[in-house]
């Protein structure tokens, strides 16, 4: 059982409630919270019984399961999820983008068709809003060719500060000062990213666990699924490789976070290693 020194008593989550609320939020999200997490879920479900005044973890878990819109599962989907991100994380992969893959990407090109990359999940945007800038600065093809960056993640709340574009000092910092520059307006400690920039960039609420939610996503030539399947247990990692890979075109590519790997979870994917960075492919004869 756990408690807060200033918890009522009606809101203690006991063992068996955190195993139904985990194994119910697991099926919804493919979210798998280890016994370690246990604080970090208990303070936000006690927060969530309490702004819906449910008074009870049995109230609110009835709400959850059966409310019809689903508006209080977003919610608290949107306070469990973790959004760390910042412009240029895991630079290697962008120039992996600029200098290997979209040369492969043209090469094999038979048509003007856009080019299509998906950013899933794309957090507050840095993540999307980098290969855009990467593709601005360090891509001649970008003359030539028409490309659309989709992002998409299950936390609605972090979609709407992705499409604002306002970041802090720490998001930015690892961004060189031209490009802070000549993408961003700044004003105390806050930079504000162009209008052009946000408008490159179309943002949407997907849940990767979800086959009904993904179904309409398809023909990418490139994923970039970083720093999520880390939360996923082997399981969800499976079904989410799967959707990937049907939402390739064949030869597409597949870029995840650096402790991540599909070698243990699918064998879909060729690995392919290129100079800056280790990728995923899917087989250029896969339907
Ligand atoms: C740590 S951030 C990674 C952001 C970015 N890709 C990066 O590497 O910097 C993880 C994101 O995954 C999102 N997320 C968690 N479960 C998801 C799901 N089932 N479908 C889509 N996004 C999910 C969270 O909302 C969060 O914004």
């Amino acid at each position: 059982m756990s408690t807060y020194a200033s918890q009522p008593e009606s809101t203690i989550i006991t063992e068996e409630d955190f195993s139904k609320f985990k194994e119910f939020f697991y099926r919804r999200t493919g979210i798998s919270f280890e016994k370690s997490k246990r604080y970090f879920v208990d303070k936000r479900l006690v927060e969530r019984i309490e702004a819906t005044g449910t008074g009870t973890f049995r109230g609110y878990f009835t709400l959850l399961r059966f409310q019809a819109s689903g508006e209080e599962l977003q919610q608290l989907t949107n306070v469990m999820t973790v959004n760390e991100t910042y412009f240029l994380r895991e630079e290697y992969q962008f120039k992996c983008l600029v200098n290997s893959i979209l040369p492969e990407i043209v090469q094999c090109r038979v048509g003007t068709d856009p080019i299509r990359i998906w950013c899933i999940p794309s957090s507050s945007g840095e993540e999307p809003y980098s290969v855009a800038m990467y593709l601005l600065e360090s891509w001649s093809g970008i003359q030539q060719w028409d490309v659309e960056i989709i992002a998409s993640d299950i936390d609605t709340s972090i979609i709407r500060r992705a499409r604002a574009g306002r970041y802090s000092a720490r998001s930015v910092q690892y961004l060189p000062d031209p490009w802070l520059k000549k993408y961003f307006e700044s004003a105390r400690d806050e930079y504000q990213l162009c209008d052009d920039l946000r408008q490159a960039v179309r943002f949407t609420r997907v849940n990767l666990a979800e086959p009904t939610d993904t179904l309409g996503y398809r023909n990418f030539d490139v994923i970039f699924c970083r720093n999520l399947l880390i939360y996923f247990d082997d399981a969800s990692r499976q079904t989410a490789s799967e959707t990937i890979f049907e939402a390739l075109n064949p030869g597409g590519y597949l870029c995840l976070g650096h402790s991540e790997s599909m070698s243990r979870i699918s064998s879909l994917f060729e690995v392919r290693k290129f100079p800056e960075a280790i990728v995923y492919q899917k087989n250029l004869e896969a339907k």
